[in-house]
């Protein structure tokens, strides 16, 4: 939600800044605007709708010139999409512009406070505040009024400012929402994240909660609240340039669908030495694993149907009670958790506030917190004891599908690592565990060799109004990722019921011609969901079914069949999520809908 970009250097910025929120236009936005320092003064050019538009007023930048700026798209949330509404937000006298992500949680009350001290508001935003207020501080010294306003207002920001006084320098500060410093050669950066910046530099400083950056075309100085330098370290990020580009397909999506057998690699390889987990990167040692007395797993959307899978998972192989939980549902519910309880935090993006608030909840309760990231340096990263990093790349598409499957082989890994370190697995089922993991990118490559028959599925059921996704245990754990994956994108009506539960409501849905997904992968309650299979068949439903290869003479349980390969039951998700994957990404495109970009929805929400 909302994305930031700032250049200073020598290039002309307008274009620059363009091309930049053109790559964070996956984060989701309904209007852009960039400001530009030229001539003694700001230039600010902003409209509702894609970047497109902006593009088009801009004559793609090249009208505006100045070599310094600030670029926003903007997720409404205070006030309508609209010109005014979008940012950068300029204060009354023009001397001040800004661009903020995040939400300033008590900007009625100041608001108030500076309209009577005669300042005037134009937009409906939370932003707007923040402009009027450096404005209302500044006595010749834009660091010491930024730091009274950041001490001023609640909430969650990362914030870009330019000011007409200064002709060769803009500040940025962030706290609870993501911005990066890119550090170039002769010209240096902000970005929301780094795919934004990575054509010019890999570069990086990720900047604290209350850091505020300084930067010239030369310099990039980052000061504390006390206005005293602080010295960071540089990280530099090695991911190719390619990996946020779509490089020739026709959408990120598909291009990270394939990406999977590589992620999960990247993700497994380099934590089993000679036959062995090793984590490393974290300090959870026998004692610790021993005394854990429950666990908890909390998140949101996909990061969060990972949570059910490892429920089931860490249940079986550790016998240590899991509870999975919707982050925006735990952060109010007053959770029972204590010190010997494990907290696992799973995001994608590291930075989804109702995760981070949920992290913070957990914390202050005094249990320990693990999160599973993908974005190195995110807010949720810093605030967890420990993480394990999912090496997944950038990931582009709002339908997330390369961050699912490296989360489901973290908590794969972790759950072997935790069985063994308590004693539950022999020698032999533990190399046998580490073997199949190992395998896994394989078999997943090999699943994305029969996509032309999902296709082919899709192309039969792509006008469908409603489908239903069972399954049962794992199974059912997947059905959720399914129906969300099928529904965020084609639009069309899903539900995943667990496939017991059918028969308690749902079915009285169930009519002639609707579809049905089955997933029967798990041998043990295999008969079971085939006969939730033949009653929902019976009241006249169509059934997909995807099952394993050790059921191959099983063809007559449904009216359609996908076969995946076989593997350890606890690790066939990983297995039986690529179909269903396939299938949301078919349907939405013989729709002709926006794959990567639904209606609606943000990649990043970091808002409540
Ligand atoms: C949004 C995205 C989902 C994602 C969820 C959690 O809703 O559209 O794809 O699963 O946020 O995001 P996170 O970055 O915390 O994994």
């Amino acid at each position: 939600m909302c994305g930031i970009v700032g250049y200073v250097g020598s290039r002309q910025v307008a274009p620059v800044l363009l091309d930049g929120l053109s790559k964070l236009e996956y984060r989701g936005y309904d209007s852009a605007g960039i400001a530009v320092y030229g001539d003694g003064k700001i230039n600010v050019a902003k409209a509702r709708g894609r970047l497109k538009v902006l593009s088009e007023m801009t004559d793609e930048g090249k009208s505006v010139s100045g070599v310094m700026g600030i670029g926003h798209t903007r997720w409404a949330t205070h006030g309508e999409p609209s010109d005014v509404n979008s940012h950068p937000h300029v204060s009354s006298s023009g001397r001040f512009a800004v661009v903020h992500n995040g939400i300033i949680e008590n900007y009625i009350p100041l608001k108030k406070r500076l309209m009577n001290k005669g300042y005037e508001f134009v937009s409906e935003t939370d932003t707007e505040i923040i402009a009027q207020l450096i404005e209302y501080y500044y006595k010749g010294d834009l660091l010491e009024a930024l730091i009274k306003v950041i001490e001023r207002v609640e909430g969650s920001y990362a914030l870009g400012v330019l000011c007409s006084d200064y002709p060769d320098r803009f500040v940025a500060v962030r706290k609870a929402s993501p911005l990066i410093v890119g550090v170039g050669e002769g010209e240096n950066f902000i970005a929301s994240d780094v795919t934004a910046i990575l054509k010019y530099t890999r570069n990086v400083y990720y900047l604290e909660d209350n850091e505020i950056v300084v930067l010239s075309k030369d310099s990039v100085d980052v000061y504390n609240t006390d206005k005293e330098i602080v010295n960071k370290e540089i990280f530099k990020v090695d991911w190719d340039v390619s990996a946020a580009e779509k490089g020739g397909y026709e959408h990120f999506m598909m291009k990270e669908i394939e990406e999977q057998p590589k992620a999960i690699r990247d993700t497994v390889s380099a934590r089993i030495k000679d036959g062995k987990i090793v984590l490393d990167d974290i300090s959870l040692d026998e004692k610790y694993i021993k005394g854990i007395n429950k666990i908890f797993i909390v998140a949101c959307g996909s990061a969060y149907h990972v949570g059910v899978v490892a429920k089931y998972v860490i249940e079986k192989m550790c016998r240590i009670p899991v509870e999975a939980q919707i982050a925006s549902e735990f952060r109010y519910c007053d959770p029972i958790v204590s010190c010997n309880d494990l907290v696992i935090v799973i995001s994608q993006s590291g930075e989804t506030a109702d995760t981070l608030a949920a992290l913070k909840e957990a914390k202050a309760r005094g249990a320990r917190v693990l999160s599973i990231v993908n974005v190195v340096g995110s807010a949720i990263a810093n605030a967890s004891d420990d993480v394990l990093y999912t090496w997944a790349g950038p990931e582009i598409a709002v339908a997330t599908t390369k961050a699912y499957s490296t989360q489901l082989a973290v908590v794969y890994l972790l759950a072997v690592y935790m069985a063994e370190k308590l004693g539950l697995l022999t020698v032999g089922e533990y190399a046998e565990m580490v073997r199949e993991i190992q395998e896994l990118p394989d078999k997943v490559a090999e699943i994305l060799k029969s996509k032309e028959k999902i296709q082919y599925l899709a192309s039969q059921f792509y006008n469908c109004h409603s489908i239903f996704f069972i399954g049962r245990n794992l199974d059912y754990a997947v059905s959720l990722e399914g129906s969300l994956k099928l529904k965020e994108i084609s639009y069309i009506h899903s539900e995943a019921y667990a496939a017991g539960e059918l028969k308690h409501g749902t079915i009285s849905l169930i009519e002639e011609g609707t579809l049905v997904v089955a997933l029967v992968t798990g041998n043990n309650l295999f008969d079971k969901t085939v006969s939730n299979i033949k009653e929902v068949k019976a009241r006249g439903a169509v059934v997909m079914a995807v099952r394993t290869d050790t059921h191959l003479h099983d063809d007559d349980i449904a009216d359609h069949v996908i076969t995946i390969p076989s593997t350890n039951e606890m690790f066939l998700p990983s297995l039986s999520v690529i179909p269903l994957q396939l299938f949301g990404y078919y349907v939405a495109s013989l729709k002709g809908l926006d794959i990567d970009k639904p209606r609606n929805l943000a990649k990043s929400v970091t808002v409540e």
